[in-house]
């Protein structure tokens, strides 16, 4: 091959426009972070990622910086059932990446079938969130882990038991000393690692994000362009789920009362729980809309199952209640303006990366 004059040219020339593709941005806009790679172990590039089209740099706290060892542990550990206390719940049992990272249900399933009373949230761009869970009541994806690895009705974990069952298996001694310096194993450091995957599950680059920040005037139709419109002024979606000049994040990490619960006879209070605050009573996290169509069903309680649904509820102005926030209120969209809105929140599906269940650490 060498020897053939005529390939070398060739084989410049593909080298050079593999070069100005990558130096372009393209692999880092377009292709999903994990996509393609099979069992590879861990996401090309550099940490943290560059972010997609249409959302900010990936935030990552000081105290627990990034690196590739520690990606590939956190994904083994997302899938890690062995720790969970009848070894057959791992996050991803709830937060199934062919399931939008949510579990298709009302409410989450853990250890020996006990149902959850809330509804599964996807971790796709929780990594952006200011606070974790409906309720806000923790800081960090750090903090957040702890949470159901030790919840009596999801993994129902101690940290005895996590030592215990990951030290006993040599290739996860290996993968923490690889991650931390030494082979250590504590609870502490599991949410180190598995916050550091959550962090490169991060989507955009949808059809929305190609024609508001990438110039792609035809990656939009029009419909879903009049249901943006109704979004911003009519609808006044925007005042909770927001869409900056730069980057559109479609949360603004506060808490409202739309009304969701305040029908049932023992209402569930929401941050008021976390803040002892009335005034906080039914608020619960404004959740992004990124990859809305992925994560039926919808609301804290899993209540609809369609988007339809949801528009219907929002356009008879939420659950009438004492706490109802003053941006929830009747809506009277007509048949044709329902679909535009739709049509809209449609386009919100990105480059969600697709993550391959890793083999089980021996
Ligand atoms: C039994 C099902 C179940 C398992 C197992 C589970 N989760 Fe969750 N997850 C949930 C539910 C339900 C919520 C919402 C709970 C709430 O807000 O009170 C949630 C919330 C979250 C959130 C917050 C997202 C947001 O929008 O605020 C993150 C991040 C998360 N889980 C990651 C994980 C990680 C990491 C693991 C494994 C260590 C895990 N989950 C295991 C069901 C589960
Ligand atoms: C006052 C703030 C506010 C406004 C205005 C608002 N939302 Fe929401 N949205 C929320 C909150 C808070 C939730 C979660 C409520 C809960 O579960 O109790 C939510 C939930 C949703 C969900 C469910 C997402 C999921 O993953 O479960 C969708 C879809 C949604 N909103 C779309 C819209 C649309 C469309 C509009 C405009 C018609 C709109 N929202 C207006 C605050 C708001």
């Amino acid at each position: 091959m060498l020897g053939n004059m005529s390939s070398r040219p060739a084989a410049l020339f593909i080298q050079a426009a593999v070069f100005l593709l990558l130096l372009s941005g393209w692999g880092a806009s377009r292709a999903p972070l994990w996509a393609a790679q099979g069992n590879s172990p861990a996401p090309p590039g550099e940490l943290p990622p560059p972010p997609p089209l249409g959302l900010d740099d990936i935030p990552v706290p000081a105290d627990n910086p990034m690196s590739r060892e520690k990606v590939e542990l956190g994904r083994l550990l997302f899938f890690e059932r062995r720790i969970s206390a009848d070894g057959t719940v791992a996050c991803a049992t709830c937060h199934m990446p062919a399931r939008g990272f949510s579990n298709a249900r009302q409410y989450g399933v853990g250890v020996e079938g006990k149902l959850g009373i809330r509804n599964v949230p996807t971790v796709l761009n929780a990594a952006y969130y200011t606070s974790q869970f409906w309720d806000g009541r923790a800081k960090s994806l750090e903090e957040q882990a702890k949470g159901p690895i030790q919840n009596p009705a999801e993994m129902n974990a101690s940290e005895e038991r996590v030592v215990e069952v990951l030290g006993a298996i040599p290739a996860y001694r290996e993968a923490f000393r690889r991650a931390f310096g030494d082979p250590a194993i504590s609870l502490d450091r599991v949410a180190r690692a598995v916050a550091t995957f959550e962090r490169t599950l991060v989507s955009g680059g949808s059809p929305f994000d190609r024609w508001k920040f990438g110039g792609e005037e035809a990656a939009l139709p029009a419909e879903a362009r009049r249901g943006f419109d109704l979004f911003k002024a009519k609808a006044q979606c925007v005042k909770c789920h927001l869409v900056d000049e730069f980057s559109a994040p479609f949360t603004d990490n506060k808490f409202h009362n739309i009304g969701i619960g305040m029908d049932k006879q023992k209402p569930e209070l929401g941050r008021e729980e976390i803040t002892k605050d009335r005034k906080d009573r039914g608020k619960f996290k404004t959740p992004s809309l990124r990859e809305v169509t992925r994560t039926a069903p919808y609301m804290h309680d899993g209540r609809f199952s369609t988007l339809e649904e949801v528009v219907d509820f929002y356009d008879k102005g939420g659950h009438p209640n004492p706490s109802l926030d003053p941006d929830i209120f009747p809506l009277k969209l007509t048949p044709k303006e329902k679909k535009d809105l739709l049509a809209f929140l449609r386009t919100l599906e990105g480059n969600a990366p697709r993550v391959a269940e890793p083999e089980a650490p021996r």
